[in-house]
Parts: structure tokens; C-alpha cells; sequence
């Protein structure tokens, strides 16, 4: 047979189908019709059985998701999936790498499946705003049980294949050779008589589901799908796996699916996921760029996020050395770090001797001299910029040429950082964000004189301890801090205008962000902006006090936001519940009295375009000075820094949804109310706004 993707061949009585389609194994329209067309004619050639295997680094890693939203081309992965459940002779799924997705679902409708242990297996469909739509809705729950596959489905999280074997997913774990393996393994099949294994001939036992379960699953679900439909409409085809027939149960899969994949929530969780992946690329370095080997790493720091970092190495194996200045913040830190470790494992997530072994690859130091061997420097001290300079010296002094210093600065200017050493081509910024062994985010923050070998090492090691890494070039605040700034404003200026914190917050909660604004700015501190407004008010900056006049005065009277069991809400002791408390709004309502505002009802929709419009205006001008490689990165560094709901797309792509006419029309009204020093439209807003172009479309003009 002839077939770009796939190729068949009989070894020792056993048909082997191999696909090969880099880099992952995507179910192309190619490798879908070769696997069709082998699996027909070995029907009648002289194997026995057939083995279902990869080349390359995985099993199928999916549906082609470039395919996604054109016309459909035959055959479709059903078609397949029949003609492979259907076959008369045994088929057996070989699986390395990550059967995800469309590759799990080709392989549950094999008759038996194997895998060698370090393989993973899931179905990550709903991290895409869609649901396993080849019968992965219906097969799971027949095999692995109901509460498994809700599990498995819903999460998207993939699972070894112990687990997937503990689940009755996979039935053999392959020692060795997984080819050699896998032939062995079908032949013995053959030998012993053993059936062909159809899942969708079980049918689940409805009795054993408890009455009222799937609707207390899908309320449960709603509190953290933040208005995701893909995963409601999962407990829907997982309820019809036992409530219908296997035929009808694909049916509404299928209907479902399509209602998925056509939703604009879809569009935005697949922009996302390529997005991430260009996102880790710089455009102007090639792909192959040479980088430095990263065998040790230290930090310097070891508050909270200097903790979180060293642990972000720990996890994979690479030994860190926490620097502090004394024996008493060493331990301190050395002990923020144990305990954290030590409430994943109460959690039940990790074992006490993965822990210990973890706690093995972190060491302490107060000595810079102890760090002359590390490959990487991460500072995370004080936002002071003296300090920073100082120890950027003493690391210039004492680490070894060709060590790359890394500051963990929000703000701080790189290029003065690294002008404190004799090495600037060494220096960048690796911006991780708060809690750091939790947050997927890293800006990667490239000065002037970073060499491209350091980016492009820092990008690699990002990945390496399970970042999401986007690019930015320095400005104060880099992307995400900087376009943050008129976030903060236009929610406090929304207290004074007539908005309640509740409404505010609820509002932004509905449209999807994991915290409003105001209950952001509780957990934050209002301390940390009240002293980065006292330093800048002292550095002559004149401060607009309808931008922060309230938070200075809570403030004042002690309420600092959640540690100080008060801000702007209050906090229940024992559930940290918010309670909206009549004190700040008699307080909010004296100051906009003072300055001559008359308040007024302020609807959600206002709301969200007056927190959502200067994040967009801010992101326009972050790319048109260049500080962001692409429209795509910012919504990289919402997403995963900020906590914008995927399901938007991010900022930008929240911006093209919307109309780039509707935000910039709305962005002038705003300037007509509230004054053009508080809202001015981007120039290239503006100018895309009036050619009706997107972003996206500018995006791709510029690679
Ligand atoms: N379709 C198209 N392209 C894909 C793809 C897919 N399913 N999966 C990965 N790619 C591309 C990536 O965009 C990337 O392209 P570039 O090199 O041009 O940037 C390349 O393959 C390599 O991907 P990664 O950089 O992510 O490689 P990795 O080794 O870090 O990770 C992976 C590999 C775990 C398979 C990861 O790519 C991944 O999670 N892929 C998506 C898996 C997925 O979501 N599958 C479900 C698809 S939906 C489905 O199957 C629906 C259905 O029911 C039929």
C-alpha cells in the first residue's frame, strides 16, 4: 500500500500499521484514510492480528486541530473507528508518547491496548472548548466507570499509564521495545483464544448510579468552568452513555461536538493553544539556536516567590541553591518551601517520598562565594532598585563566565540592572508570577544587550519547568503589569462613578476572570500600590486621585485587604467568604461627593468595556513599540498570568471578537466622559479600527 503517513507490513504473522506523521501524529485526512485502507485489506491478507503503533516521539496526539472549522474530509475519524472495531481480526493500540485525544479514542476502539510505562494517555478535548467527539464519551465510562471518565473528561488532564491500567484503560504495559513488544503481545491474544474485546458491547448497570447524581456533577462543574459550555455538555453525553444505546449515545456526541466546535469559546481556547506554542518562539532568533546547559541554578531570595521558583527546578530534577542574607531567613525560607511541599502531599497529590527526594535538589547558602559553579542566577529580592544593583555585582563578581543572571524584577529597567556588571549580554529577566511553583506564566524580559543565546536558553529551561514563556522587551511593568495599570484605575474610578466592589467583582467573575478587580486588589494588600504611589508621588509624579483616593483611605484605617481581615470587603475569619460592608460604601460615596461626582447605576455591561477596553488600548501600544512580539503573546500572558478566561481568547483576541470599531468607538466615548488623559485610543487601534482590520490580521502582516 502506498501512503504518505501510514505503512503496513507482516512480521511474524502480525500486520503491523505504522503511522508516521510529524511532529505528533495528528489525525490528518491522510493518516486517517491509510489506516482506513490497511485495516481493510489486511481483512483478507495472511496476518493473524494487527498492531496499531507510531513512529516518531508519540501515539496520535489527536484530531489535525488546523482542521478545525473547514469542510469535512472523508473518511472521518467514525468511519475508522467502525472499520477498526469491526474488524475480524484482532487489533491491538501500541502506545509511547501521549495518546490524546482522537489518538485515545482510535485506540479505545481497538480490541485490546498496550503501552510502555512512561506513555500518557487523555482526552484533553475540553482545554480546547470542545469534547472527545470519535466515541471517547461513550467508550470511557463503559470501560473505566462513570465517576472516572467524568473525572478524566472534564479535567482534560492526561494520566500515566499505570493509572489508565489501574482504570482498565490499557490492558498490558509493555517491558522494552514497544514494536517487539506489542507483536508479542497480539500474538499471545491469538494463542490463548482471546476474543475481540468490542468496549461498546458493555453496557453500564444505570442502577448504580445514584438518583440526582449527573445534575449535583454539573452544578459542581459550573463553579469552576466559569461559563464554559464544553464541559456541561460532557455530562450530558457521559449521562447518555448510560442512559442510551451505544448508537444513539454517538449520536448526540456528535451533535454536541459540533455545537462545541462552532462556538466562539472554541475559537478562543484553540487560538489559545497555538498561540502558547508561537508565543515560545522569538522571531528573529532561528529555531535551531545553539543554548547553555543548565545543570545547577540558584536563587537569590528566599521570600515567597524566590521559595516558589527554587521549587519550579525541584520539580524536575535540577539542583538550586536559595541564597539569603543570614542563617534565620534561610530557614525561614527553607521552611515556606517544606511546608508548601507538605500541603500537596495532605492534598493527597504527591507522595512524602517524592517529597523528600524533591527537598533533596534544594540547598541553602549565605554565601555568594557558594554560588561560582551555578549555569543560572535567579534573583528575587526587594524591588529596590540599589539592592538589585548590588547583587547583580556581587554575582558578576563571584559566578563563572558564561552563567546567565536572571532578575525575577515586575518593573525594575534590565538594562540598569545589567549595567551594574561587566557582563550585560549575560542578563535578562525571567518575570515569574505569583505563587511561582503554580503559575504557568514566565515573561521572559529581553535588555538590550541580552544575547541571543540567553533568550533562547531561558525560553527552553521556561519550558523545561512547565512555563508558559511569552517574550517581552523592557518598559516599566513589561506586558502584563503594565497593562494592568488602567485595569486597576477604571475599577476604582467605577466606585466612584456607582458601582458597588460586589457589582464590579461580579461582574468581571461573570465574563469570565477568576477574581474581580477589587477582591484582587483584597488578596494583593492595598499596602503594596499605597507604597508604589507614596514612591512615586515623592519622585514628583502628580497621582489623579479618582484613581486611588479610596484605596489610600482604606489604607489609612488599617484595612489592607484580606490579611488584615479587611479592604474593601470584609473577610468572614473563618471562610474568608467577602462581606460587602456599608463602611466603604459610605466611605466611597464621601469621596465622590468631595470630587464632584454624581453617582449614578452602573450596568455589567459598562462594567466589563471599562475593564476590558484599557487592557486592549495599553496591548496596542505594547505593539507598536514593539515590547510584544505579537498580539498573540499578550493574550499568552492574560491567560496564563492574569487568569483570563481562555474561553475569550485573551485580551487582543477578545478585541478582534468584539470589533476593533466597537472598542475604539467605545474608547472615544469614554474619553468624551471621563477626560483624554484618562482614556486615549492607541494610534493602531485607532488606525485598525478604521480600516476594519483586526489584530490578528496585523499580527500575521508582521511575521
Ligand atoms: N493538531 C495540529 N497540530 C498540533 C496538534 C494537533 N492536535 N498537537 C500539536 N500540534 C503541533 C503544535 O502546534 C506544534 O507545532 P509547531 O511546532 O509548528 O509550533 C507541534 O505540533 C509540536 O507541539 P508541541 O510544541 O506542543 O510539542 P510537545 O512535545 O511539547 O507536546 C503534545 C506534544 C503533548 C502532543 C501537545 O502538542 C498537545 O497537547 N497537543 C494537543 C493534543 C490535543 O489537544 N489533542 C486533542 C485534539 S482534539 C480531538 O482529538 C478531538 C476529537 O475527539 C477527534
Amino acid at each position: 500500500m502506498s501512503n504518505p503517513v501510514v505503512s503496513y507490513e507482516i512480521i511474524d504473522s502480525i500486520g503491523v500499521i505504522t503511522v508516521n506523521n510529524p511532529p505528533v501524529n495528528a489525525l490528518s485526512q491522510a493518516l486517517r484514510d491509510g489506516i482506513q485502507k490497511a485495516v481493510t485489506a489486511a481483512q483478507s491478507d495472511a496476518s493473524e492480528a494487527l498492531v496499531l503503533i507510531c513512529a516518531g516521539r508519540t501515539f496520535i496526539a489527536g484530531a489535525d486541530i488546523t482542521e478545525f472549522g473547514k469542510p469535512p474530509m472523508s473518511p472521518s475519524l467514525s468511519d475508522i473507528l467502525v472499520s477498526i472495531e469491526n474488524s475480524k481480526k484482532l487489533i491491538v493500540a501500541a502506545i509511547h508518547g501521549t495518546a490524546l485525544g482522537g489518538g485515545f479514542e482510535t485506540s479505545l476502539a481497538c480490541h485490546y491496548r498496550c503501552a510502555i510505562a512512561s506513555a500518557k494517555v487523555g482526552l484533553p478535548e475540553v482545554k480546547l472548548g470542545i469534547l472527545p467527539g470519535a466515541g471517547g464519551t461513550q467508550r470511557v465510562p463503559r470501560i473505566a466507570g462513570v465517576k472516572a471518565a467524568l473525572e478524566l473528561i472534564t479535567t482534560g488532564n492526561p494520566i500515566s499509564a499505570a493509572e489508565a491500567a489501574d482504570m482498565n484503560l490499557i490492558d498490558e504495559i509493555i517491558e522494552g521495545d514497544l514494536k517487539s513488544g506489542a507483536i508479542q503481545y497480539a500474538k499471545d491474544l491469538v494463542d490463548s483464544g482471546a476474543p475481540l474485546k468490542r468496549i461498546r458491547d458493555i453496557t453500564i448497570n444505570a442502577s448504580s448510579i445514584e438518583p440526582g447524581f449527573f445534575e449535583s456533577y454539573r452544578k459542581k462543574l459550573a463553579q469552576r468552568a466559569r461559563g464554559q459550555i464544553a464541559p456541561d455538555r460532557i455530562v450530558s453525553c457521559v449521562e447518555a452513555a448510560v442512559k442510551l444505546p451505544m448508537d444513539q449515545g454517538l449520536k448526540l456526541e456528535r451533535d454536541l461536538f459540533m455545537e462545541c466546535v462552532q462556538s466562539s469559546q472554541s475559537r478562543a481556547m484553540r487560538h489559545v493553544f497555538f498561540a502558547e506554542r508561537e508565543a515560545a518562539k522569538i522571531k528573529d532568533l532561528p529555531a535551531n539556536m545553539p543554548v547553555r546547559d543548565i545543570k545547577r541554578v540558584a536563587i537569590i531570595g528566599g521570600g515567597t516567590m524566590g521559595g516558589g521558583i527554587a521549587m519550579c527546578f525541584a520539580n524536575v530534577g535540577i539542583p538550586v541553591t536559595m541564597l539569603e542574607i543570614n542563617d534565620e531567613a534561610l530557614e525561614r525560607g527553607l521552611g515556606i518551601i517544606r511546608k508548601n511541599y507538605s500541603i500537596t502531599v495532605q492534598k493527597g497529590k504527591m507522595t512524602e517520598a517524592e517529597m523528600a527526594e524533591r527537598l533533596t535538589f534544594i540547598n541553602g547558602t549565605t554565601q555568594y562565594k557558594d554560588l561560582a559553579d551555578v549555569d543560572l542566577v535567579i534573583e528575587a529580592v526587594f524591588e529596590n532598585p540599589d539592592i538589585k544593583a548590588e547583587v547583580f555585582g556581587k554575582l558578576d563578581a563571584v559566578c563563572k563566565p558564561g552563567a546567565i543572571l536572571a532578575s525575577n524584577t515586575s518593573y525594575q529597567n534590565i538594562d540598569n540592572i545589567a549595567a551594574a556588571t561587566k557582563r550585560p549580554q549575560d542578563v535578562l529577566g525571567m518575570h515569574f508570577f505569583s505563587p511561582a511553583n503554580v503559575m504557568k506564566l514566565l515573561e521572559v524580559v529581553r535588555g538590550a544587550k541580552t544575547s541571543d543565546d540567553v533568550l533562547a536558553t531561558a525560553m527552553q529551561i521556561g519550558k523545561k519547568i512547565g512555563k508558559v514563556c511569552a517574550l517581552s522587551r523592557v518598559c516599566y511593568g513589561f506586558i502584563g503589569n503594565r497593562m494592568l495599570g488602567g485595569y486597576g484605575r477604571q475599577a476604582h474610578m467605577l466606585l466612584l462613578d456607582g458601582a458597588s466592589p460586589a457589582q464590579i467583582d461580579a461582574a468581571a467573575e461573570e465574563f469570565g476572570m477568576a477574581m474581580g478587580p477589587i477582591a484582587m486588589s483584597d488578596l494583593a494588600g492595598l499596602d503594596v500600590g499605597y507604597k508604589a504611589r507614596q514612591a512615586r508621588e515623592a519622585a514628583g509624579e502628580k497621582m489623579d486621585p479618582r484613581a486611588h483616593c479610596i484605596a489610600s483611605a482604606l489604607v489609612e484605617m488599617g484595612r489592607l485587604g484580606q490579611k488584615s481581615g479587611a479592604g474593601y470587603y470584609k473577610y468572614d475569619p473563618q471562610t474568608r467568604a467577602r462581606v460587602p460592608d456599608p463602611e466603604v460604601d459610605a466611605l466611597i460615596k464621601a469621596h465622590a461627593e468631595k470630587l464632584g461626582i454624581k453617582r449614578r447605576e452602573i450596568g455589567a455591561e459598562e462594567i466589563v468595556a471599562r475593564l476590558m477596553y484599557p487592557l486592549i488600548n495599553e496591548g496596542a501600544l505594547i505593539l507598536e513599540e514593539g515590547i510584544a512580539q505579537r498580539p498573540g503573546d499578550i493574550d499568552i500572558v492574560y491567560v496564563y498570568g492574569y487568569a483570563f478566561p481562555s474561553a475569550k481568547g485573551g485580551p487582543m483576541f477578545y478585541a478582534d471578537e468584539v470589533g476593533l470599531k466597537n472598542v475604539y468607538d467605545a474608547i472615544c466615548k469614554f474619553r468624551d466622559q471621563h477626560g483624554a488623559d484618562i482614556w486615549k485610543p492607541a494610534p493602531l487601534l485607532e488606525r485598525l479600527a478604521k480600516e476594519g482590520s483586526t489584530f490578528a490580521a496585523w499580527g500575521a502582516a508582521q511575521e
